[in-house]
């Protein structure tokens, strides 16, 4: 055999062998995608439904805790009552202290506007002179006096009658 002969061999198995690999490459590369195709519809899917797999993703997401409200079952003990006070039922009347701090406190705390200051006995002893039932009235209707302008219910609308009474008597000493 001349040795061109046997490069020309050489040559012709070459190209064969590049054929069959690219054909493998193509082969292989149709089966990937029809294995991804398959597996949309059907491992994909299947994993996502796993009660398994869907607990384990709640377990992860669930809030770090709750505030606990009378009636609720305490869950896994991992449970934060943050008050007492916090505990009661959300629609429980506010004490008159309560609304006090949320809702009074702004002006009469320090005496804000002309607002007669909690514990200002001095302050607080003629406006009581006028009866409780009128010192509720300006406090729920609002008030405009000589020493400025009191809004109704301290601009709280959404609190109740009673809680501004209640406030009222907290606040005025009675
Ligand atoms: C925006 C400021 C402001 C807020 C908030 C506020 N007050 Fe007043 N309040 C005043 C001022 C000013 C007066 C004094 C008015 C005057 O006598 O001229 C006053 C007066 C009063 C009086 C006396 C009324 C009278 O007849 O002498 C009462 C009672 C009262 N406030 C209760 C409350 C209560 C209860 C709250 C909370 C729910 C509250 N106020 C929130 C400004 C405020």
């Amino acid at each position: 055999m001349s040795t061109t002969d046997e490069s020309s061999q050489d040559q012709k198995f070459f190209n064969l062998f590049m054929i069959v690999i690219g054909a493998l490459i193509s082969v292989t590369v149709v089966l990937i995608f029809v294995a991804r195709a398959i597996a949309a519809d059907t491992q994909l899917a299947w994993v996502k439904e796993d009660p398994a797999y869907t607990l384990a993703i709640d377990e992860r997401i669930k809030p770090v805790g709750f505030v606990a409200l009378p009636g609720d079952e305490p869950a896994g003990g991992a449970v934060a009552v943050v008050a007492a006070d916090a505990a009661a039922p959300v629609a429980a009347k506010l004490s008159g202290e309560q609304v006090y701090n949320t809702a009074c406190f702004a002006c009469h705390g320090a005496g804000v506007g002309g607002a007669p200051k909690l514990g200002d006995a001095a302050a607080w002893a003629p406006r009581r002179g006028q009866g409780t039932a009128t010192l509720n009235k300006h406090a729920i209707e609002g008030f405009q006096g000589k020493a400025g302008y009191m809004p109704p219910k301290g601009g709280r609308v959404d609190l109740s009658d009673d809680e501004i009474i209640a406030a009222v008597a907290f606040i005025s000493g009675s």
